[in-house]
């Protein structure tokens, strides 16, 4: 079973030696948890993909303490440049052409002559990148297809017994996956929809981001397949209130509701909830839960893209 350990100076340690030694070691970001690999290690990254169930054609993140690493794995054109000056550390990565002879694995790119980059913003996360020395190949830490893990706990759950230690660095402040921008092209192409949203994206480079795949007949980024994200039990969008059986996930203004993402209407605060709050829904006696509907704006956008993924046919 993992050591499950706290985040200090020894836990990053140990855990950067983990890394190092080809271990799994799943880590809070400031988005959620990630399962972390040396990416340069192919048998170690290999092992993330096993451990998730998660199909080889999809490739992973790779994440490093500052730009300078993240320019050594990819050519960052001008545009990208741009984005990360702004939003760097931060929840976006970025899809650029790969580099040769960096010795960053193959596998991350799943076959593709590109790769996704990252600096995270959240310090335990930078510290361990530091410590490790290594960029770090890390999807997010649950098995593939299911709900994210925005707490130690929910990691634990899931894959404790395929990871070596699980730095507890208690719930991640946005609580949804990085916004992956493709910037290989002469357009900026959203493949995911994330904590940095298309509103701020088009405010810095002052033209809206195409948004990739929104018809799903040929996902550019295999997290847009459309059943993804999901919870165990139906969901259902839009519900003004709960059919019988159902856990009624409120947001805004809802007495009825079992949950609620922000009593407030809180965008940045329902983001913060909604992977906690499917989980501790999808339990019995609840047969499905119903999901208020959320504004299409903003964070909301990211969090409508993974209420709509968890709520697609089951493949
Ligand atoms: O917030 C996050 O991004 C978290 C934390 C741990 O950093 N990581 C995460 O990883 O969500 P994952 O593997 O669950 O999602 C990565 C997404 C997938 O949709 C994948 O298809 C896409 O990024 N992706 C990765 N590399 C890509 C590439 N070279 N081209 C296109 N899409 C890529
Ligand atoms: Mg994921």
């Amino acid at each position: 079973m993992a050591r499950v350990l706290p985040l200090s100076p020894a836990s990053i340690d140990d855990a950067a030696n983990a890394l190092r030694d080809g271990k799994l070691v799943a880590f809070p970001t400031e988005t959620v948890y990630g399962l972390g690999a040396d990416a340069t290690n192919d048998r170690a990254v290999a092992t993330i993909f096993e451990a998730k169930g998660r199909p080889r054609f999809n490739p992973l993140i790779v994440h490093v303490a500052d730009i300078e690493a993240a320019r050594a794995i990819v050519d960052l054109p001008p545009l990208a440049e741009a984005v990360a000056a702004r939003f760097w550390p931060g929840a976006i990565s970025l899809v650029a052409p790969r580099r040769t002879g960096t010795g960053v694995s193959l596998l991350v790119s799943a076959g593709l002559d590109t790769a996704a980059v990252r600096v995270p913003a959240h310090e335990g996360a930078r510290a361990l990148l530091r410590a490790a020395g290594v960029p770090v190949a890390a999807p997010s830490a649950n098995i593939s297809g299911r709900v994210s893990p925005t707490t130690a706990q929910h990691v634990a759950n899931e894959l404790g017994d395929k990871v070596a230690i699980i730095l507890d660095g208690g719930p991640c402040a946005i609580g949804l996956e990085s916004t992956v921008l493709d910037v290989t092209g002469t357009v900026p192409t959203l493949l995911r929809q994330g904590g940095v949203t298309a509103e701020d994206i088009e405010a810095l480079l002052r033209v809206a981001p195409v948004v990739a795949g929104d018809d799903d007949r040929s996902p550019q980024s295999p997290g847009m397949l459309s059943s993804h994200y999901a919870p165990e039990r139906p969901l259902r969008m839009n519900a003004l209130s709960a059919r019988p059986g159902e856990a009624l996930l409120g947001f805004g203004t809802a007495p009825a509701a079992d949950r609620n993402l922000s009593p407030e209407g809180d965008l940045t605060e329902a983001a913060a909830n909604l992977f906690a709050s499917l989980r501790l829904l999808d339990i019995p006696p609840w047969m499905g839960i119903a999901v208020m509907p959320i504004p299409e704006t903003g964070l909301g956008r990211a969090i409508n893209d993974r209420l709509r993924r968890a709520s697609a046919p089951r493949g």
